[in-house]
């Protein structure tokens, strides 16, 4: 997608570097860095301060990941280690513990080395096309939804998204986000509330920031606001992305979508839920064993921005000696979700439905 008309990815791998390169996340939108990642170490660093973040982008960077340690470690022992330290940066987003034993399932140690790097690249650089196929196709089937709200209609369509599950998250076009970019593609009106989605600000730094530069028309909203806007019929629908589905239908997402979820039942707006195959966890029945990460108290306590001059400042903003508790993900039941919006298909969120996306 576009930044600044110029088009770009979250990670790939140039071939004249030899790098993988990433925008680093952490700076945006105050301004546009890219970053290389040379080592295993860069690439726990990046997931670890997300500097990438998003399921689907997570997943795309481990995969890297393992290629970058095959490169610089080769041993059979120190890829497993490598493997398993990669697997130890982030709980919740399924899509990385499904990206690392994807390319661990492709080393052979038993020829040779150099073709054995090549293969774990093709295979990191597969994983990033194969999830840009999925966004689009997920963006094909949810445009859909909302040009069927915009017939009926015949007005702008509002959208409510939470958090960023956009192209930033994914490699390209995004989850929640690719139908909303099919529709603005193809002249339906369209205005997207943006949930600021404290406490990192995912909604308002990374998700406006991206339908901004594709020009897609955005506000951005507090996270208490939703209630409000539903019941003044200001929201069509929502459409969020997830960390991880349950086979069984239940979405962990990011902190305050279950709350969304609750009170659009409440209004009867649909509730859509934005998915690659890769998002679910075919091991976890029930919501309550999915591992809910925390996060650094720094992630309330602190709050950064630019200061009159343009330069970025970092402001304390709690009393110091109050506690706090950080959670950075929550589960909507899957009573709550009006359907899923996957690559093949649009689902209800229950078992058997879900069972027939299961790859061969
Ligand atoms: O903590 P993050 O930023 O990695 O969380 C990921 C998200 O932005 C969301 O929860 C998103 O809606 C799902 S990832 C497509």
């Amino acid at each position: 997608m576009l930044i600044d008309r110029k088009s770009y990815r979250t990670i790939w791998h140039d071939k004249v570097l030899e790098k993988v390169q990433i925008i680093d996340q952490t700076k945006l939108p105050f301004s546009l860095e890219i970053i290389s990642l040379e080592c295993l170490d860069d690439v726990l660093e990046a997931i670890n301060s997300m500097q990438v973040r998003g399921a689907p982008l997570i997943g795309a960077t481990a995969a890297f990941g393992i290629y970058l340690a095959y490169r610089e470690l080769k041993d059979k022992t120190k890829i497993a280690e490598a493997a398993a330290k990669i697997k130890n940066t982030r709980p919740t987003a399924v899509n990385l513990f499904w990206a690392v034993d994807k390319m661990m399932g492709k080393i052979n140690h038993s020829i040779d080395k150099n073709i054995m790097q090549k293969t774990l690249l093709e295979e990191a650089e597969k994983i990033c096309e194969s999830d840009v196929d999925a966004c689009k196709k997920i963006g094909i089937n949810g445009f859909e939804l909302i040009k069927k709200i915009h017939d009926n209609k015949k007005n702008t369509v509002n959208i409510l998204t939470h958090c960023n599950a956009g192209w930033l998250a994914t490699i390209d076009w995004g989850t929640a986000t690719a139908p909303i970019y099919l529709a603005k593609k193809n002249n339906i009106d369209i205005h997207v509330w943006v949930d600021e989605t404290r406490p990192r600000n995912q909604g308002a730094s990374l998700t406006s920031y991206e339908l901004n530069h594709e020009q897609v028309d955005n506000t951005i909203i507090t996270d208490n606001s939703a209630g409000l806007l539903m019941q003044r019929n200001q929201i069509d629908l929502c459409i969020v992305g997830a960390d991880r589905v349950t086979y069984t239908g239940h979405v962990a997402n990011k902190i305050g979508t279950f709350l969304k979820a609750v009170i659009a039942k409440e209004f009867r707006i649909p509730f859509y839920v934005a998915i690659p195959i890769s998002t679910i966890d075919w091991n976890t029945r029930n919501y309550n064993d999915i591992a809910i990460e925390e996060r650094s108290d720094n992630e309330l306590r602190k709050i950064t921005g630019l200061d009159n001059e343009n330069r970025i400042k970092t402001l304390d903003i709690y009393p110091k000696n109050s506690k706090v508790y950080n959670p950075a993900f929550d589960i909507t039941p899957k009573e709550f979700v009006q359907s899923l919006i996957t690559n093949k298909g649009i689902i209800k969120p229950n078992e058997d439905d879900i069972a027939k996306l299961k790859d061969d």
